[in-house]
């Protein structure tokens, strides 16, 4: 089974990213032939400083190594590192719909407001969808927010397979049971995020522990007392237990008892400690991996060769079924 999951190479790593994400792809790693892209491309279609997208890339391989990512397992490159990428999202464009993109809502949602909005942000999901596409995947790991891409990658996959011939494998999203949108801790009816967020409410994999417990102690709650797990009337505490229920492994039932005559003072304590727990080791793993750039360049180095070689029978099959005269 081949396993395919991209993410964006600026930006600092929240517990979203991690619950909804990055975690299942240290399961998926053990389930099939996993391949994971820090998506450098799609990062310059919002404004970003270069030398931040420079450094962030290697702090982001770093950090994805350190959750559990196992070179030895998986593999994990740079999507810049493998021209394909770039090339299918050309080819791609012509079955996607001008339509369908339109009606992204990241794209609205993020080109909302802005003096200018680039026309690469329009057509990002197009290059996802070739990253999906490229390695004849059968499940891509994402939080809830990917839903829509993943929709569109199948409709292209399936517009190619009718009108080229049988080309592409149809992918298929798998989202988290629990914690697949994790909320803002300030604003629990939003989606937690470095980019849409309140700073506060946003909970950085690489937070000191004290700040981490600070965020979680100040989360916004609901009105009442009970902890209990109903996410349209109490998104706030919902929010927080699905954040207990990963970092300590506990299922919700289960927290929802535990509370009995305690309120929401005790849950947030809980939950600040229990997250301070599962990212202490990571933290010093990201630590001594990012003092050796050499080795992180070396890994990527070899990732990317075996994403090249993967990739490129199925971009020479699209040139081919589209007519184009090979070297
Ligand atoms: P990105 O970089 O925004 O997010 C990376 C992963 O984190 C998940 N995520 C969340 N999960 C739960 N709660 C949240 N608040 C939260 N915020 C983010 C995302 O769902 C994602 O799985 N377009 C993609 C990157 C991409 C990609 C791909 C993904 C490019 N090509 C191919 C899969 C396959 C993105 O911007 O993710």
């Amino acid at each position: 089974m081949r396993v395919f999951s991209g993410i964006q190479a600026t930006g600092e790593k929240h517990i979203g990213n991690y619950i909804g994400a990055m975690r299942n792809y240290v399961v998926t790693q053990d389930e099939g032939d996993a391949f994971f892209c820090i998506v450098d491309l799609h990062s310059i279609t919002v404004d970003y400083d270069p030398q931040d997208l420079h450094d962030r890339t290697l702090d982001l391989a770093a950090l994805l190594f350190a959750v559990g990512l196992d070179p030895e397992r998986c593999t994990l490159f740079l999507q810049s590192h493998v021209p394909a990428h770039a090339e299918a999202a050309w080819l791609l464009s012509a079955v996607t719909g001008f339509g369908q993109l339109g009606r992204m809502t990241q794209f609205k949602e993020k080109g909302e407001g802005k003096e200018f909005v680039s026309a690469g942000l329009f057509t990002y999901p197009v290059l996802m969808a070739g990253d999906i596409l490229l390695y004849q995947t059968d499940i891509v790991p994402v939080g809830d927010d990917q839903r829509q891409h993943i929709e569109l990658a199948r409709d292209v996959a399936e517009r190619f397979n009718s009108r080229y011939g049988e080309t592409f494998k149809i992918p298929r999203g798998v989202f988290p049971e629990v914690g697949a949108r994790i909320m803002d801790l300030q604003e629990p009816t939003k989606k937690m995020s470095t980019t849409g967020g309140t700073a506060q409410g946003t909970v950085l994999v690489l937070d000191a522990p004290d700040v981490i417990r600070k965020k979680f102690k100040t989360a916004v709650t609901d009105s009442g007392r009970d902890v209990r797990y109903a996410p349209g009337e109490k998104p706030g505490v919902s929010n927080l237990i699905e954040i207990l229920s990963v970092a300590s492994g506990t299922p919700i039932p289960a927290i929802e008892s535990s509370y009995d005559g305690r309120g929401y003072g005790d849950l947030k304590g809980d939950v600040g400690d229990a997250v301070v727990e599962l990212f202490g080791p990571m933290q010093e793993r990201y630590a001594e991996l990012r003092a050796d750039e050499g080795e992180l360049r070396r890994l990527l180095h070899v990732g990317a060769d075996k994403a090249r070689e993967t990739s490129a029978p199925t971009l020479e099959q699209i040139y081919e079924r589209m007519g184009f005269v090979r070297p």
